[in-house]
């Protein structure tokens, strides 16, 4: 063991998982970013939190809508989805240029990404300020998903993405 800094230490936490939250923006229109700081917290009632920067054009859509949905997207959406994580709705429709497909959520007003392993509908329901981020805490008010689909996403400390599925195997993604 070595003695670390701080920033180095988290940086030996990767790979993480690796998700896309869709929100609505001020003017009402669907967007999407890639979020790795995700988790589910407690067991119940069903809750989950992310924590959004404060300079995403993301985090003033949640602000605004209360709304939000935590999709774990599959292999086939590596390259949508790391592009999900590097540029900002602030300057286009992010959905429509990485060529994403939406479809109407069960409860929330907030659409759902088609074709993820899983999606969580969520309503904001706490927040809590920590430091440039807000996490923000939503009850899981509907899911939807591809049982026969469970493969995930995550990221490796900011090279890219891999897939792996529930046996443990990895894919690396292009
Ligand atoms: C691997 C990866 C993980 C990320 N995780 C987070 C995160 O947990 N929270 C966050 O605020 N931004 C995170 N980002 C950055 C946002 O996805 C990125 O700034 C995005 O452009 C924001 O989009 P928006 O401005 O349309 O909201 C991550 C990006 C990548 C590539």
């Amino acid at each position: 063991m070595q003695k670390l800094e701080p920033d180095q230490a988290f940086w030996l936490t990767a790979p993480h998982i690796y998700t896309l939250v869709t929100s609505l923006d001020v003017h009402g229109k669907p967007n999407v970013m890639g979020v790795s700081w995700v988790t589910r917290t407690p067991f119940s009632p069903p809750l989950m939190l992310v924590s959004i920067g404060h300079t995403r054009y993301s985090h003033t859509g949640i602000a605004e809508h209360q709304e939000f949905v935590i999709h774990y997207p599959s292999r086939e959406q590596a390259q949508a989805a790391w592009l999900c994580g590097t540029l900002s709705g602030r300057d286009g429709n992010k959905i429509e240029k990485v060529g994403l497909e939406l479809i109407d959520s069960q409860v929330v007003k907030v659409p759902t990404i088609k074709h993820v392993t899983v999606a969580f509908e969520c309503k904001l329901i706490s927040q809590l300020e920590t430091g440039d981020h807000t996490v923000f805490v939503g009850e899981v008010v509907a899911t939807s998903g591809n049982p026969n689909k469970a493969e995930h996403l995550y990221d490796t400390a900011d090279k890219g993405l891999f897939a792996l599925d529930q046996n443990g195997k990895a894919k690396f993604c292009d």
